[in-house]
């Protein structure tokens, strides 16, 4: 079987000869003596469009396919000049494969998101599915190599931990306790030694801190993998299983950072633009209609540069349009992340210099003892999409911040170890892989970026 993108990528050397397509049926018309069927066999963001006849045995049987029936198709490809389709299939058998159910879901009119995400399962078999996961698997590939071109080392990071390294406290826990029946201590409190490691575990809310150990060795390195957070948020952009991409470089300050992060966004946009020019402008026409403008713009500009300082009081002259009120000290919501971005920068922009207080405990100190060496990256239409830091490199002014926070420096021995022995001056971000793929293609949820969502009270499939 020869797939439909060969056929498009290849058209001359198949038009007029025979070829074989294996693909599900997007819709039938059928009339006395012939029938369209269109086909989509998923190599290819088009379709292909296949005639017969009723000089077939099986004509009938065929007129008669349900949408989402599996068929193989032979026939002779011819080019047809007067049509939308490059090309059609007149075929000479066509073979039910397996049929589909008359209440098959999918039907040939326009489905909400909404309604689709019903159906994880069978939502991949639609256009924009379709478009989003194959452009999801390309900005995956995109972000390897840009990497790797710069010999970066993907390191794996382990997904069970037993630290918390944003400290926010949003954690799955993960044990083998029976919940019914926890072993306790006699001041009651949990007898973590009856549990599989023996100490209070969870999944990693991010891979940064053992990302640093393999700098440490390999100066540049990345990791790419699920992270996960028990966040409580509700929103289009927050999942409780994500995917982050974390590179960690020895010897690189916040500038370096920033450079990195600037250039594997526009390498990664450039990649797309080039690679899936079929689904972008599908996202164009039917998602977002500035996408390909705004895009284009990025790559050929530089990011906007801000201070966090700077920024609190461009946004505090418009506190009168916030639900949320700025002043120097808060957390900046994504209503004044996307204010930046959006309103003021239209282009992606940097934040640096946060408040120590409202940043994790690594981050180096600024000189000021106020703000640490910090870096948001918002773009439109979602606020954050990177966040990042230069981390603390001297061993006492770490020890100090972990007792002034609170944390117990024995379970981060390992962390304080890189600053005992051969410290230098690093940085690093995490690039939210979900939040990249909405920016590139326009959608406007996070759960229709991700194959199979995980999100408040959502677990299915
Ligand atoms: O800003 P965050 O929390 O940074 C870190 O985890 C650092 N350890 C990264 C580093 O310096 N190596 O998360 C990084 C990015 C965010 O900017 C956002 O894009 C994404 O991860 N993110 C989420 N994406 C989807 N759902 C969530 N609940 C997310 N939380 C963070
Ligand atoms: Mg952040």
């Amino acid at each position: 079987l020869v797939t439909v993108r060969e056929l498009y990528k290849n058209r001359e050397a198949y038009l007029d000869k025979e070829v074989s397509i294996g693909g599900w049926v997007r819709s039938v018309r059928a009339s006395k003596a012939f029938g369209f069927i269109v086909v989509s066999d998923g190599t290819y963001f088009e379709t292909l469009q296949v005639v017969y006849h009723d000089t077939m045995a099986n004509f009938a049987e065929i007129s008669k396919l349900n949408v989402g029936a599996a068929i193989i198709v032979k026939g002779t490809l011819v080019a047809t000049p007067d049509a939308k389709q490059p090309f059609e299939i007149q075929a000479t058998e066509v073979s039910v494969e397996g049929p589909s159910a008359p209440d098959y879901p999918l039907q040939k009119k326009r489905h909400t998101l909404e309604y689709l995400r019903t159906i994880t399962h069978l939502r991949p078999r639609t256009n924009t599915f379709q478009a989003v996961f194959r452009v999801r698997s390309l900005i995956a590939y995109a972000i390897h190599q840009y990497f790797q071109e710069r010999d970066f080392v993907y390191v794996h990071t382990p997904l069970i931990t037993g630290s918390d390294c944003e400290g926010a406290g949003e954690m799955f826990q993960v044990t083998t306790m029976d919940l019914n029946n926890i072993p306790k201590n006699e001041d009651g409190s949990v007898d973590y030694t009856k549990d599989f490691f023996a100490k209070p575990t969870n999944l990693t809310v991010s891979g940064q801190l053992n990302g640093e150990t393999y700098a440490m060795a390999f100066r540049n390195i990345y990791t790419f993998g699920p992270t996960f957070r028990a966040e409580n948020s509700n929103t289009t952009r927050h999942a409780a299983e994500f995917w982050m991409i974390e590179p960690e470089m020895a010897f690189a300050d916040l500038e370096d950072n920033m450079e990195v992060a600037e250039g594997m966004l526009k390498y990664v946009i450039r990649y797309v633009l080039e690679h899936a020019p079929e689904e972008m402008a599908f996202f164009n026409n039917f998602i977002d209609k500035g996408l390909l403008d705004r895009l284009n713009n990025v790559v050929n500009s530089e990011f906007g540069r801000v201070t966090y300082t700077e920024a609190v009081k461009i946004l505090e002259e418009h506190n009168d349009q916030f639900d949320y009120k700025v002043s120097w000290g808060c957390d900046l919501q994504t209503e004044h992340e996307r204010f930046l971005t959006e309103q003021i920068f239209k282009k992606p922009v940097f934040v640096t210099d946060y408040p120590k207080e409202i940043k994790a405990f690594y981050m180096k100190m600024n000189p000021d003892g106020k703000t640490v060496a910090a870096v948001d990256c918002l773009v439109p239409g979602i606020g954050e999409i990177i966040g990042g830091s230069q981390r603390e490199d001297s061993l006492e002014k770490l020890a100090a911040r972990m007792d002034e926070l609170g944390l117990k420096k024995e379970d981060y021995q390992f962390y304080l170890d890189l600053r005992k022995y051969g410290s230098a001056r690093h940085s690093g971000f995490g690039l939210g892989f979900e939040r990249c793929v909405m920016y590139l293609t326009g959608m406007g949820n996070i759960r229709d970026v991700i194959p199979f969502p995980r999100t408040v009270g959502n677990c299915d499939l």
